[in-house]
């Protein structure tokens, strides 16, 4: 007898970061007090101007197929991309989605194939993996190191592709790394891509949330070729406007791949919610208030940030390579390892993950999910006091 499940199903793992997070949520259930550094989602209201809009759109009959700002919204994406990113896309290269997420799996689906193989650096955000296995694809992994500041170099790049080589993919700022590619770097991949002719994805999501020096590049930005042919840029209003719960992101690239998108989309989901859609229009049309909610969340992560990567560097056996972008502290706790802690011998980030949260009552991620086992991730999307509570309760736990 077949099996109940499709092949597409059984074949993706069940996700580490997820059995933690219902783990600390059992134990916040039964009334502990757990300090979680699990979310991946700013801890800010949205701002009232964009929720204001929602509403407005509820209360004026925007309810129906088909929102009303649907169309100003796809312009009002293709202005920013042109204005903040140099990418010249007319409204009909750009899909809109309900999340980034979303917008990424309907480009795998468009474009890879049972064996295709989809290049991933790593430390890399779960989905990626596992979209490409739920589209047949195989994913083909590239190691990086804090050495090389988690990043991949474009001889490292080259040396991946084959003939089977369907997708690349590229996220800077990085989760869960935080790590963020420079201009250079950014154009010596491109070269490698270019010259290839690799389809790239570049998940632009987090690219408000750079902290210091380093100026965001868009890839596509590149050259006419990277720009009509090869690169998606991808991107949402999650990240940057605290609005992860309203389920908007879009994909953004060459003409052809949009149509298939759309096509795809149009048989599963259609568009995303109407009201949703005008919040999103909103926080890309009306600049002013926008930058200015934008601005001070970047400076409270950017406070946060150095504060928690002090406090990690403090802790026994802990060591952690400054983060530049988005709002993860990606610590390494390998010095941990073969030490004994409430009992149990930490081998493994998964170990020190469940003694952080049955010992210390503090949720961690631990980079298993993210293909490093050395390592465990901590957003710093919270306050201070509950940073400060945490982290006084981790370093109790090691001494
Ligand atoms: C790297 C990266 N890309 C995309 C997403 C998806 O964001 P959303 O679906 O909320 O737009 C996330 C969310 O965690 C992310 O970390």
């Amino acid at each position: 007898m077949s099996s109940t499940y499709a092949r597409r199903i059984r074949e993706v793992q069940p996700s580490a970061t997820l059995a933690v997070d219902a783990k600390a949520k059992a134990m916040q259930a039964q009334g502990i007090d757990v300090v979680g550094f699990g979310a991946g989602e700013p801890d800010f209201n949205t701002p009232q101007h964009i929720v204001q809009a929602g509403v407005g759109a509820l209360t004026t009959g925007d309810t129906r197929y088909g929102a009303k700002r649907g169309n100003e919204l796809k312009e009002a994406i293709a202005a920013k991309l042109k204005r903040e990113n140099g990418l010249e896309y007319g409204a009909e290269q750009i899909v809109v989605s309900s999340g980034a997420k979303h917008s990424l799996y309907n480009i795998y689906q468009v474009l890879v194939d049972e064996g295709d193989e989809v290049i991933i650096p790593a430390p890399y955000w779960v989905s990626y993996l596992e979209q490409a296995r739920l589209a047949g694809g195989t994913p083909v992994i590239l190691e990086t190191t804090e050495e090389s500041g988690f990043k991949i170099g474009p001889a490292q790049l080259e040396a991946a592709i084959t003939p089977k080589s369907k997708l690349f993919i590229f996220n800077s700022p990085s989760n869960p790394t935080g790590a963020v590619y420079t201009p250079d770097e950014i154009r010596a991949l491109a070269a490698v891509i270019e010259k290839h002719n690799l389809v790239t994805i570049s998940d632009e999501i987090y690219e408000h949330l750079i902290y210091g020096e380093i100026e965001h590049l868009s890839m596509g930005s590149l050259s006419k070729k990277l720009l009509e042919e090869l690169v998606i840029t991808v991107n949402g209003v999650s990240k940057t406007f605290a609005m992860t719960g309203w389920r908007i992101g879009y994909a953004a690239g060459p003409k052809p791949i949009v149509a298939a998108i759309r096509k795809l989309q149009s048989h599963a989901t259609s568009d995303p919610a109407a009201f949703c859609q005008a919040g999103a229009c909103e926080a890309l049309k009306n600049r002013r208030m926008s930058d200015e909610a934008v601005m001070s969340m970047r400076e409270e992560f950017d406070e946060r940030r150095k504060h928690i990567v002090q406090r990690l560097n403090a802790l026994k056996g802990v060591s952690i390579l400054e983060p530049l972008g988005a709002f993860y502290a990606f610590a390494n706790v390998s010095g941990v390892f073969g030490r004994e802690l409430g009992g149990v011998k930490i081998q493994s980030a998964m170990d020190f993950t469940n003694v952080a949260l049955d010992k210390a009552r503090v949720a961690v991620v631990p980079g298993e999910a993210f293909g490093s086992p050395r390592h465990v991730r901590l957003s710093y999307a919270t306050s201070r006091e509950l940073i400060d509570k945490g982290l006084d309760r981790l370093a109790e736990l090691l001494g």
